[in-house]
């Protein structure tokens, strides 16, 4: 079946239009046409993302995206339209929702309209693509803000699923998120643990505030942190050795608020190298017992963090050693995507799940 996704959870308004077959046995997707508009320029003086500036932006980028994806006339009816319901900034999944419905009765009746979870999006974006293949850049243009910033435009991504990596340990890092779920199948998990305090995108977002670095943190992070060394300050792991799968990483912060103010001649690098080591190893610790206890035979990891290279290959290189598989999406379905929205819609369509209801959930859990 054809899916069109709509995904406005944050900061990136998203589209996209895949082909799913399979069902939950064999799941396969095609992305037909994904298209992103960053508004990151638009936070970035702000130093966060703004709610109603991001609900603004979405109204603005949605139709236009949509023409992007439905170049005149039209020739592709989706069977299903997801749109991302939470969790999310209230104002700005509203966007969404009200677009979708717009959609479905202006140009597609006869498509069935459902709501998703974006933490699905995530878990499950590792179905998504595996590698690149004929990525296309489109030319970024991030100054005008009446022009969408858009992403490579990714054609035919495939990826062969096997029942064989259950059941999974999850390991899901964003902006708002820090999860670890137990992941029986496509259609069955249960939460491990989960932050008590900030996301560790969260903290790599506050970190690099604190060293003046703008917003988005972590990439700024792990860009300064390669020259840089990971031993230099003995950062706290905050919750390392609790024997629950819950994280905290306000403390770690907070750590490095003090040991700026107390250090403030300190080498900036070594901060952000060694800031970075900590998140990593508690991240590791925990996902490793985790796998261990639930009998893992392959570790997901996904979301905006999942981007870091460090985070990548430290937990590709512990899986490997345990002969566990490591599935982690390709680079550009880390960050907030739509075909994520519609791989998760067709997976809980599969199962037979009803989707969630139209209606913004900020608090929305998995
Ligand atoms: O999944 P995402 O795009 O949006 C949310 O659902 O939150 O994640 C965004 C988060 C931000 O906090 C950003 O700083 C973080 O992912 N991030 C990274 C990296 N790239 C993005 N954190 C560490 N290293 C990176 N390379
Ligand atoms: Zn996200």
């Amino acid at each position: 079946m054809q899916i069109l996704a709509i995904e406005t959870s944050c900061d990136e308004t998203a589209l996209s239009l895949i082909e799913a077959s399979g069902g939950l046995s064999r799941p396969s997707f095609s992305i037909i046409r994904n298209v992103i508009a960053s508004q990151i320029a638009i936070h970035r003086p702000w130093g966060g993302v703004v709610p109603n500036l991001a609900k603004r932006e979405h109204l603005k980028n949605l139709p236009l995206l949509f023409k992007r994806l439905f170049p005149k006339p039209l020739t592709l009816y989706p069977d299903l339209i997801a749109v991302t319901v939470g969790p999310g900034l209230e104002p700005a999944l509203w966007a969404g929702i009200g677009f979708a419905k717009e959609l479905h009765q202006r140009h597609f009746p006869k498509a069935k309209l459902v709501g998703a979870n974006h933490l699905e999006g995530h878990l499950f974006s590792f179905l998504l693509a595996q590698k690149t293949a004929n990525t296309k850049l489109q030319k970024t243009n991030s100054k005008q803000s009446s022009t969408p910033n858009y992403q490579p435009l990714i054609t035919n991504y495939q990826l062969l699923f096997t029942k064989d990596i259950f059941p999974a340990v999850a390991l899901l890092v964003s902006g708002g998120h820090t999860v670890l779920l137990s992941v029986r199948s496509l259609a069955q998990w249960k939460k491990l643990g989960e932050t008590r305090d900030d996301a560790v995108g969260e903290s790599f977002d506050k970190a690099a505030r604190l060293l003046n670095l703008p917003y988005p943190g972590g990439p700024e992070i792990e860009r300064i942190a390669q020259h840089g060394d990971p031993k230099a300050i003995p950062f706290p792991r905050p919750m390392m050795h609790s024997k629950d799968f819950d994280f905290s990483f306000s403390g770690l912060k907070t750590a490095l608020l003090y040991y700026r103010r107390d250090h403030p001649r300190a080498n900036v690098a070594d901060i952000a190298a060694s800031f970075q080591q900590a998140a990593v190893d508690v991240l590791l610790e925990k996902t490793a017992r985790a796998a261990r206890e639930i009998g893992a035979r392959s570790v997901l990891l996904s979301g905006g963090v999942a981007a870091n290279a460090l985070l990548r290959t430290t937990l590709a290189a512990a899986a490997k050693e345990s002969g566990l598989a490591f599935l982690a999406p390709a680079p550009s379905f880390n960050t907030d995507n739509a075909s994520m929205i519609g791989a998760a819609a067709y997976l809980r369509f599969s199962s037979k799940k009803r989707g969630y209801p139209l209606r913004a959930n900020g608090n929305l859990g998995i």
